[in-house]
């Protein structure tokens, strides 16, 4: 007995990006797959809480396909170059030493947690909501004369 098999219909030609070889990797290795590249490239966006504009070349709402992630033009992404050399340098020269952890590392995430600007202050507690105002004191009876 055969099965029928659901033929999903192909999603509308996208025109394709981040097509392997990449001209520009200095850090990443220069082969890497592309389900590899983006995956760190959404775990940079996701770190960070910004979209792929925020170090690339291209104009947001166009397809991706008109961005040029060759680029070097923005500064975020030279930033972002030198931070993937800071956190190799702490994993490979400095956290496994330390801890006598081998697998012991920071990411993008351990710093920025969503945010562009890593918090180096802890956060104020968080105010507990106002109280319900308090009711109106009851009338008193006063006379008047
Ligand atoms: C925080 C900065 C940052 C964000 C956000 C970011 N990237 Fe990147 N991207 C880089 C850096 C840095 C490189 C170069 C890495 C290297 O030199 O090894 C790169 C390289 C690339 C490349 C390789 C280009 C080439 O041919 O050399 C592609 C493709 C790419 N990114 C796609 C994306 C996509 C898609 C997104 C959004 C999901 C994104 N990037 C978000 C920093 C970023
Ligand atoms: C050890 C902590 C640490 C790690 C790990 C780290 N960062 Fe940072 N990053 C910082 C600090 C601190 C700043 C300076 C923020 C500021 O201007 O207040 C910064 C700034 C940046 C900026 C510039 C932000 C701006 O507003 O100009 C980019 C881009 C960036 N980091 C990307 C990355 C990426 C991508 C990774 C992972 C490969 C990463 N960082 C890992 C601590 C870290």
């Amino acid at each position: 007995m055969s099965v029928a098999v659901a033929q999903t219909p192909p999603p509308a030609a996208q025109p394709p990006f981040a097509v392997p070889p990449f001209k520009n990797l200095k850090v990443l290795p220069k082969d890497i797959g592309r389900a590899e590249l983006l995956t760190n490239m959404k775990f940079f966006a996701q770190s960070l809480g910004v979209r792929c504009t925020y170090c690339h070349v291209g104009t947001e709402g166009q397809p991706l396909s008109t961005f040029d992630f060759a680029s070097d033009a923005k500064d975020h992404k030279k930033i972002a170059r030198d931070m993937m050399r800071l956190a190799q340098h702490i994993n490979t020269e400095h956290l496994p030493a330390i801890t006598g952890l081998p697998d012991a590392k920071v990411t993008c995430f351990t710093c920025h947690r969503g945010s562009t600007k890593p918090a180096t202050e802890i956060p104020p507690p968080v105010q507990a909501a106002p109280a319900a105002p308090a009711a109106p004191p009851a009338k008193t009876e006063r006379g008047t004369g």
